[in-house]
C-alpha cells in the first residue's frame, strides 16, 4: 500500500493495542477483542487523530495556517482537530451543529466542548440541519479575507486523504493478528461519517485480507450509509493506485441501532455503556462506540457471531459522556 508516499505528521501513539475482553467474551458467548484506537493518544485519543495524520500532512504541504472544520457540538472530531492545530501552531477555526437539539449546560458547554476551548479553537455554533459545507466554505473565505490560508477539512475527516489513517489501521490490525496467531473472522466498528469505515475496508481489500467489516450506523440508513462508505472505499483505493479493489459487497452496515437519532442515546446505549464497563473495565461513548456495543450486544445475543474470533474497533470519543451527564446518570 506504500503510505509512505503521502505526507504524514505523527500524532498518534501507534500501534494502538489489540487486546482480549474476556468477560464481555463470556458474557456474550464469542471471541471477543478489541482494538483500542480510543488509546491513540491526542486530546485523550479516538479514532480521528490517525486521520488527521494525513490531512495535516496535506495541509502543510498547501502551506495553510488555519483548520477549518465542522461536527456535531459534541463532536469527538473537532475536539482533536482543535489539538492537532494546537501542538502545530495552526489557527482553528470551528463551526458546531446544533444537530440533537439539546440545549442541555453539560451538552453545550462540557466534555468536548470544554477541551475544544481548552484548545484554543474559536467557535461559532449554527442550527441543526444547516448547510455543514456551505459553511466550511464560507468560513474559509473569512480566513482568506484576512490574509489567512485555510485548510478545509470535511465534517469527521472523510475523504480519501483522512480515510488513509484507517488503510493504516487494518493493516496493523493485519499485523497484530499474525504476531498473535489469531484468525480474525469480523471487525465490528461504529459508522458516521464513513472515514474510518471506508479505509478499513479499501486497506483489508488493497492487502487481500479477507476480513469482513460490519459497520453499525449512528445516523444514515442502510442503503445511504453504505453508499457513501463504498464511495469513499473506491475512491480511497484509487489513492492508493489500486482503483476497483473494492467491490460493493465488501460493504456492510447494520443501521438497526440508530434508535431515536444521531447523538440521541436509549436504554440499549446504556447497557452497553455499562456493561463494558463493569465487565472489562472499558469506557466506551454515548453517540459512536456505545451505540455500535448496543449493535454488537444485540446481534451476539441473536447467535450472529457463533464461533467467531471478533475485532471491535473502539473508536473513542469517551469525553463525550461529560457532554451526557443528566440521561446517562439518571439511567444508571
Ligand atoms: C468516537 C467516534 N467513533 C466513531 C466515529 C465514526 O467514524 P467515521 O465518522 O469515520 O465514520 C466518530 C466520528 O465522529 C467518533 O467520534
Amino acid at each position: 500500500m506504500h503510505l509512505a508516499r503521502f505526507a504524514r505528521i505523527r500524532l498518534a501513539h501507534l500501534p494502538t493495542p489489540l487486546e482480549p475482553l474476556p468477560r464481555l467474551s463470556e458474557e456474550l458467548g464469542l471471541d471477543l477483542w478489541i482494538k483500542r484506537d480510543d488509546c491513540t493518544g491526542l486530546a485523550g485519543g479516538g479514532n480521528k487523530t490517525r486521520k488527521l495524520e494525513f490531512l495535516l500532512g496535506a495541509a502543510f504541504e498547501e502551506d495553510a495556517d488555519t483548520l477549518v472544520t465542522q461536527g456535531a457540538v459534541q463532536s469527538n472530531h473537532v475536539r482533536q482537530t482543535a489539538a492537532a492545530a494546537a501542538a502545530h501552531g495552526l489557527a482553528c477555526e470551528i463551526i458546531l451543529e446544533e444537530r440533537t437539539g439539546s440545549r442541555a449546560t453539560d451538552y453545550v458547554g462540557n466534555g468536548n466542548v470544554l477541551l475544544d476551548r481548552l484548545f484554543g479553537a474559536t467557535l461559532r455554533t449554527v442550527p441543526g440541519g444547516t448547510d455543514m459545507v456551505a459553511e466550511l466554505e464560507k468560513t474559509a473565505a473569512e480566513v482568506r479575507a484576512r490574509g489567512g490560508k485555510p485548510y478545509v477539512i470535511p465534517g469527521g475527516g472523510s475523504n480519501p486523504m483522512g480515510a488513509l489513517g484507517y488503510v493504516d489501521c487494518a493493516r496493523e490490525i493485519v499485523v497484530q493478528a499474525d504476531e498473535m496467531d489469531l484468525e480474525v473472522h469480523r471487525i465490528v466498528t461504529a459508522t458516521g461519517s464513513a472515514g474510518t469505515h471506508a479505509g478499513l475496508v479499501a486497506g483489508l481489500a488493497v492487502m487481500g485480507a479477507d476480513i469482513p467489516v460490519l459497520g453499525i450506523g449512528v445516523r444514515a440508513p442502510k442503503d445511504r450509509q453504505e453508499a457513501n462508505v463504498f464511495k469513499l472505499a473506491e475512491e480511497t483505493a484509487a489513492l492508493l493506485g489500486q482503483p476497483g479493489r473494492v467491490t460493493r459487497d465488501m460493504v456492510v452496515a447494520d443501521c438497526d441501532y440508530v434508535g431515536e437519532g444521531y447523538g440521541l442515546i436509549d436504554q440499549g446505549v446504556i447497557d452497553a455503556l455499562t456493561l463494558a464497563a463493569r465487565l472489562d473495565g472499558i469506557v466506551l461513548d454515548p453517540v459512536y462506540s456505545g451505540k455500535a456495543m448496543k449493535g454488537l450486544i444485540a446481534l451476539a445475543r441473536a447467535g450472529q457471531f457463533k464461533g467467531e474470533t471478533v475485532v471491535f474497533l473502539h473508536t473513542g470519543g469517551a469525553q463525550g459522556l461529560f457532554g451526557y451527564q443528566t440521561e446517562i446518570e439518571g439511567a444508571l
